[in-house]
């Protein structure tokens, strides 16, 4: 009888600890990952950029926001959120505290759905066979967070909204270039209101979407960006050991679901984002993250 009950319990206990895990230790596990992105032209000394991606604040989230702060010591040029910052409509004030100085830098955002959507329960595991896009379709009509207000929050400091815009900012000596789309696992994307060659007077181009669709990646490599940026994926949040990613919840292919790769001729950085949704809170072989990119010169 004994034997009986010893294989049930034994799999709910390694469950409930890797569940306690996922939830409790990994998502709160936040990385600082770093890469040289050969970019600028010859001569330029380098250039730091923080990437920041798919908070998905709650007020709760002391951690997450005092990690958020700590960023600072970095010294970043230039900061980029690539949306997903909201999962609470009160979610703001805190994410303007985890910025802290970092709002005195330059920076540059786009939205994703969840700053528009509050979150709702869902089947965690049905990423597996499609992608939520269909779940904005059947049950959304009115965005209900205060994305507007976190844009206008953002913009009063200095940042440029890139939704569906171009912008440019000077950054130290550097001048740079930003093409930037709204969510296209929304449907928000206007590539056309952005497209064109990119400026050749300016040093360098960066192209600033959420979630990385290829079909829109391959715009913003034709028209000339040298560095893409974007979140999204949560780098498949569930990932499996000496695997990786099951999914991407959108377009693009596993092997790219987060760090830096190659775009045709442009570079793509895919940011893992800092958080979860609050109704999926774990990550597991997957943690939280942001990323430091230095651009340096092209060999
Ligand atoms: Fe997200």
């Amino acid at each position: 009888m004994r034997k009986l009950y010893a294989i049930p319990l034994g799999l709910a206990a390694t469950g409930a600890a890797t569940f306690g895990y996922a939830s409790v230790v990994e998502r709160n596990w936040f990385h600082l990952r770093r890469f040289d992105v050969p970019v600028l032209p010859p001569g330029r000394p380098p250039v730091k950029i923080l990437h920041i991606s798919d908070a998905h604040l709650t007020p709760g989230r002391k951690r997450l926001i005092r990690w958020v702060r700590s960023l600072e010591e970095l010294e970043p040029d230039l900061v980029v959120n690539t949306g997903d910052t909201l999962s609470h409509r009160d979610a703001i004030g805190p994410f303007l505290d985890a910025l802290g100085p970092l709002l005195d830098r330059p920076g540059v955002f786009v939205y994703g759905s969840n700053d528009l959507y509050s979150p709702v329960f869902k089947n965690p595991a049905r990423y597996l066979w499609r992608t939520s896009k269909s779940d904005y379709k059947k049950r959304r009509r009115e965005p209900d967070l205060p994305y507007r207000e976190l844009g206008s929050s953002l913009q009063a400091a200095g940042w440029l909204d890139l939704n569906n815009r171009i912008g440019r900012l000077k950054v130290g000596e550097l001048d740079i270039e930003f093409g930037g789309i709204d969510d296209s696992h929304i449907n928000r994307d206007r590539y056309d209101k952005i497209a064109g060659p990119v400026d050749p007077q300016a040093d360098v181009h960066l192209g600033v979407m959420h979630s990385p669709e290829p079909r829109n990646m391959d715009r913003f490599a034709a028209d000339g960006y040298d560095l893409l940026l974007a979140g999204h994926t949560h780098g498949g949040q569930v990932c499996v050991p000496f695997f990786g990613a099951l999914a991407t919840n959108c377009g693009i292919d596993r092997p790219r679901v987060k760090g830096l790769h190659k775009h045709r001729g442009s570079w793509l950085h895919v940011s893992a984002g800092l958080g979860t949704s609050p109704t999926a809170p774990v990550r597991f072989c997957c943690p939280p993250e942001a990323s430091l990119l230095t651009l340096v010169p092209r060999q």
